[in-house]
């Protein structure tokens, strides 16, 4: 079918992107990297590396699929004519990348009328590349990749992450308060794109997290989808910067109506 091999197109693209640019982060990270400019707030940082990566991956975009529109978040932003759109975070963990801790990846997706049909999250230090297209399964490199089924409540290792803005954090901070003493344990990996794709391999039973944007997630969610997982906000709602949560049947629901009671989509 003709939106198979534009899947295939697709998945071939954003491999070949997300390895170039994976590259060019691990082989060029300066020894004294730094902090380039801040955003939203002085712990929201970005680095020369960060600029530089989406450049590699938009410029490979506009030569070898020039018709489709892009959006970054490093501010690349066009319609396109194709109707295929490119989701790209050039470093997500750009706290972890500048500490040089391993936990970061590059994270593409492609959407096409409302869906993400293919989404790459390569991780380069981890030697990990997850990949899913939509209807045809999640893979960690060549493994087929899927969700460990549902620990009781109380024995769930839940992934979280905080945003960058000081009120967020205090609230975050409440609902981590709240869900602790509840569960195995919390870990906060620092990258929502190996978060998702971590839940998909099995290596977390379950993530939520409050004011994300689509480049920290679009593919990490199809990739945690098609491994099994079930994704979505609040309870009814699709996963949004309100409040994106991922996990098994039966984890799922139970983690969306905690985090809903305890008013985890609220500033
Ligand atoms: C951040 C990471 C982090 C999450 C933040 C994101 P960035 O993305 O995904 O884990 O907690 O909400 O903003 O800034 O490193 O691309
Ligand atoms: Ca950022
Ligand atoms: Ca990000
Ligand atoms: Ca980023």
């Amino acid at each position: 079918a003709p939106q198979d091999r534009l899947k295939a197109e697709l998945l071939a693209v954003a491999l070949e992107a997300a390895s170039r640019a994976g590259e060019l982060l691990r082989d060029g990270r300066p020894a004294d990297l730094g902090v380039a400019a801040t955003k939203s707030s002085a712990v929201d940082v970005v680095t020369e590396m960060d600029i530089a990566s989406e450049k590699l991956i938009t410029d490979f975009f506009a030569d070898r699929r020039p018709g489709d529109g892009v959006l970054g978040e490093e501010g690349a932003s066009s319609e396109g004519t194709s109707g295929v759109q490119w989701i790209i975070d050039p470093i997500d963990g750009t706290v972890n990348y500048l500490y040089g801790r391993p936990d970061w990846a590059v994270s593409i997706a492609a959407r096409k009328d409302g869906e993400t049909l293919v989404g790459v999250v390569h991780a380069p230090v981890r030697g990990e590349t997850f990949r899913a297209v939509l209807g045809q399964g999640a893979y960690v490199g060549d493994r087929p990749a899927r969700v460990r089924p549902a620990p009781p409540f109380e024995q769930a290792l839940i992934g979280t992450g905080f945003g960058y803005i000081a009120e967020r954090r205090a609230h975050q901070a409440e609902v981590v308060r709240q869900l602790l003493p509840r569960v195995r344990d919390i870990r906060r990996a620092g990258s929502a794109a190996i978060d998702l794709c971590d839940v998909a391999a099995g290596r977390l039973d379950a993530y939520y997290e409050r004011g994300l944007n689509p480049w920290d997630f679009a593919a990490g969610d199809l990739v945690a989808r098609e491994a099994g997982a079930l994704t979505g906000g609040r309870p009814g709602e699709p996963l949004s910067g309100e409040l994106a949560v991922a996990g098994p049947p039966g984890l799922f629901e139970q983690l969306q109506t905690l985090l809903d009671d305890l008013g985890a989509w609220h500033d």
